[in-house]
């Protein structure tokens, strides 16, 4: 009887398990080396797990549909952002594309710079594409979510953490207007 009840306490909590640690498992990151980044020319460590997520997209490069396609949008804007905007290293700590993978930026425990009033306090990740007028597929949304459920199961990411778009921190179009109607229906948006 004992053992009976174990059992099913086990079946219960299987089944209770909360859907993000599953979906962390899906999460599926291309590394810095695999997308051949340039080394950082200094980094400052994040103070985790942060209070705010912010959502960009790329505008341009634009949207990319396959790992080498992504990794090219990767080195292209590491070499924007270092040649001409003067920093670091890329900007984001993540980036996602349209082929539903995750690519590394600065990553979880590095401060970024992406969105000046929040760097750090924030991870930030970019949707490659233009999200003006058009959606990210399915895949690059669900991946996106995956990842920030990654973060908050591996204490990076406050769980009552706010999700908000650049435009809402910087006067930009970030992360355009079709995207960020999306996350507005997202978990832990604040308007
Ligand atoms: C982004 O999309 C908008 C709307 O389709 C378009 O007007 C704009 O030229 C695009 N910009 C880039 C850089 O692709
Ligand atoms: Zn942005």
């Amino acid at each position: 009887m004992f053992k009976l009840a174990i059992v099913l306490a086990l079946a219960c909590f299987a089944h209770s398990l909360p859907t993000q640690e599953s979906e962390t498992r899906n999460v599926q990151i291309i590394t810095r080396a695999q997308w051949g980044a340039r080394a950082p020319n200094s980094r400052t460590t994040l103070a985790t797990p942060v209070p705010e997520v912010i959502i960009h997209h790329s505008f341009s490069p634009g949207a990319c549909w396959s790992q080498s396609a992504c990794a090219t949008a990767m080195r292209s804007m590491q070499n924007h952002h270092m040649n001409t905007n003067g920093w670091a290293d890329i900007g984001y700590n993540f980036a996602v594309g349209s082929d539903g993978l995750v690519y590394e930026g600065r990553g979880w425990t590095t401060q970024g710079a992406h969105a000046p009033a929040v760097n750090s306090r924030s991870i930030g990740i970019c949707l490659i594409g233009n999200w003006s007028t058009t959606s990210p597929p399915a895949v690059q949304l669900t991946a996106t979510q995956n990842l920030i459920n990654m973060g908050m199961s591996n204490g990076r990411i406050q769980r009552a953490h706010w999700l908000r778009g650049h435009r809402q921190v910087t006067a930009t179009d970030c992360p355009g207007n079709t995207l960020f109607n999306t996350i507005r229906s997202w978990p832990n948006f604040r308007a």
